[in-house]
């Protein structure tokens, strides 16, 4: 079962792009790691998951009764 969607999600800080047209599905079950060199955006994206975080374009969507937990590093 499809859980969570991003589409061509974009983000900006300052006119800078960290990233962009990143898309992803989480399925029930998948176990995902984060990999990525210091600063590439990976609680950025987190964050935007989550809700803490707006993101410039693109296309978030999750389940209706999805809920998500989040420990910072
Ligand atoms: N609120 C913010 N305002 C401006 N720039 C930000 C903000 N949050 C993050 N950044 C910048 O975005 C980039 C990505 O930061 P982020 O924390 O997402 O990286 P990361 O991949 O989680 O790094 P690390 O491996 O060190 O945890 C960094 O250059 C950071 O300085
Ligand atoms: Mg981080």
């Amino acid at each position: 079962m499809l859980l969570i969607n991003g589409t061509n999600i974009t983000k900006s800080f300052s006119g800078e792009v960290l990233f962009e047209n990143v898309s992803f599905n989480v399925y029930d079950k998948d176990k995902i790691g984060f990999v990525g060199i210091n600063g590439a955006g990976k609680s950025t994206l987190f964050k935007i998951i989550i809700g803490m975080m707006d993101y410039d374009s693109g296309n978030l969507s999750k389940g209706r009764d999805v809920k998500i937990g989040y420990l910072e590093q």
